[in-house]
């Protein structure tokens, strides 16, 4: 296999060397081709771009493969936890059991917010979006923690705050929506179980713990950890290279994370299957409705940048829905409306000739919403899964020591040389 790639331009040849990555996936390292050429690329959306190298999470989407640090994510789903999982991501090795002792006592340890952040959740207006509240308070704890904009703390001791801190506000901020009091966290709860805790205990009586909802809500996070350089994760790391600190990039993920072509898909797929339910459309006509542009509808839930095949996480959250329904006797006919839709949508040529499967989105709210999470609290979810991921992508900016500022170029289009005209001559 050739080692450059040649391009012809101005009747002038010039090489650039080919990189290949650990799973034989191949690049034109083209870090050279302005200083060579005066030429840039033009790609918008960097749907060919790669914009690092990274040794985190391996993609392949034509065979829907999702790996963390080189373990396929259907033996994490069924052997770890999100914790695991998480430090797996962040220091690319499953821990010893020291380690995630150690670990998980920083967690604890992290899992209180300064007392006076309480008076910044005062300031928000009841209907704020928590996404809103979520990434405006990751920024404001950094504030509150002076010694996480010291770049020489312990890099450990940050990733668990963050870790341990995004959780507690996503938790506080719903109670805010609703004006119920704050609960705080218990030390002798798991992450996952105090976050349910925090989330619906009352003062006056604990939320009472199911395994199978802890265990759901658990993989739902560990699903999400990573998913390589996604818009969000991207954003921490454009965020990350100008030196800015973990608790700055990762509120700029959840601000990334937020819209609807995003994380906020699992919002917007409830929202489609709503209406489709109160509608009385057994999904059919929705279907068609979503492959006219003119429509202003998508089917959301499905489709994917990356992947051309089945997206390995739907497979399981699908799986779980079932499981999580059975456990708790309920049904949801939204589930039945989902399924119908996946089936009509596998079997209709335009989805089949454009490789739209079911993503990660397209179950996981009604996984939360068995579980009683609001929906408007389904996209902070994502993001507490999430934040491992971001914090890996963080500490490969951060380790790398020859790092440069993240700073793509453009073509201009607009006016050429053109002079200030003062307003009596203007029209
Ligand atoms: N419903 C109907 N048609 C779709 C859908 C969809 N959900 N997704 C893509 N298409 C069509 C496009 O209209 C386009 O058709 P064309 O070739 O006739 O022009 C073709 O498929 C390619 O779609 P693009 O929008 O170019 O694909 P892109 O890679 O830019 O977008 C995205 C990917 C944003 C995920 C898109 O598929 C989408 O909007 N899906 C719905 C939203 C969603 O589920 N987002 C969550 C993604 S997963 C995540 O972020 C966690």
């Amino acid at each position: 296999m050739s080692k450059v790639a040649k391009l012809e331009l101005d009747n002038k040849m010039y090489e650039f060397p080919l990189v290949e990555g650990s799973e034989c996936e191949r690049a034109i390292d083209i870090s050279s081709l302005r200083s060579k050429t005066g030429h840039i690329t033009l790609d918008e959306g960097y749907v060919n771009t790669g914009s690092c190298v990274s040794n985190i999470t391996f993609i392949d989407g034509e065979k829907g493969i999702l790996r963390y640090r080189g373990i396929p994510i259907e033996e994490l789903a069924e052997k770890s936890t999100f914790i695991e999982t998480a430090y797996l991501l962040i220091w690319g090795k499953l821990p010893t059991s020291q380690e995630i002792k150690v670990f998980s006592n920083l967690l604890i340890k992290n899992e209180m917010l300064h007392e006076d952040m309480k008076l910044q959740f005062e300031g928000f207006p009841a209907h704020a979006h928590p996404m809103a509240i979520l990434s405006s308070m990751i920024n404001a704890a950094g504030c509150f923690l002076p010694e996480v904009l010291n770049p020489d703390e312990i890099f450990l001791m940050q990733a668990a705050r963050l870790i341990s801190q995004v959780r507690t506000i996503a938790a506080f901020s719903y109670r805010k929506s609703l004006g119920l009091p704050i609960i705080y966290p218990k030390p002798i709860y798991k992450y996952t179980a105090n976050f349910l805790h925090m989330m619906f205990s009352e003062p006056y009586q604990d939320y009472e713990l199911q395994p199978e909802v802890v265990n759901a809500l658990d993989l739902m996070f560990l699903l999400h950890a990573d998913h390589e350089q996604n818009c969000s994760t991207s954003t921490v790391r454009m965020v990350a290279s100008s030196k800015a600190t973990l608790f700055a990039s990762a509120a700029a993920g959840v601000c990334a994370l937020w819209g609807p072509l995003h994380g906020g898909a699992n919002q917007a797929v409830i929202e489609m299957l709503e209406d489709i339910h109160k509608s009385g459309d057994d999904g059919s006509r929705f279907i068609e409705a979503a492959k006219n542009k003119n429509s202003g509808k998508r089917l959301m839930g499905f489709g994917h940048r990356i992947y051309k095949n089945y997206d390995p996480r739907a497979r399981i959250i699908k799986q779980k829905c079932d499981e999580l329904l059975a456990v708790l006797k309920r049904e949801d006919p939204l589930l039945d409306i989902a399924k119908r839709l996946e089936e009509t949508a596998l079997n209709d040529q335009y989805y089949i000739e454009r490789k739209l499967y079911p993503n990660v989105d397209f179950y996981s709210g009604i996984i939360m919403r068995a579980i009683g999470i609001p929906m408007n609290m389904f996209t902070v979810l994502f993001a507490i899964g999430r934040m491992p991921g971001w914090i890996a992508n963080y500490k490969e900016i951060y380790d790398a020591k020859e790092g440069r500022i993240y700073r793509p170029r453009q073509i201009y289009n607009g006016p050429k040389l053109t002079h200030y005209t003062p307003f009596s001559e203007r029209v």
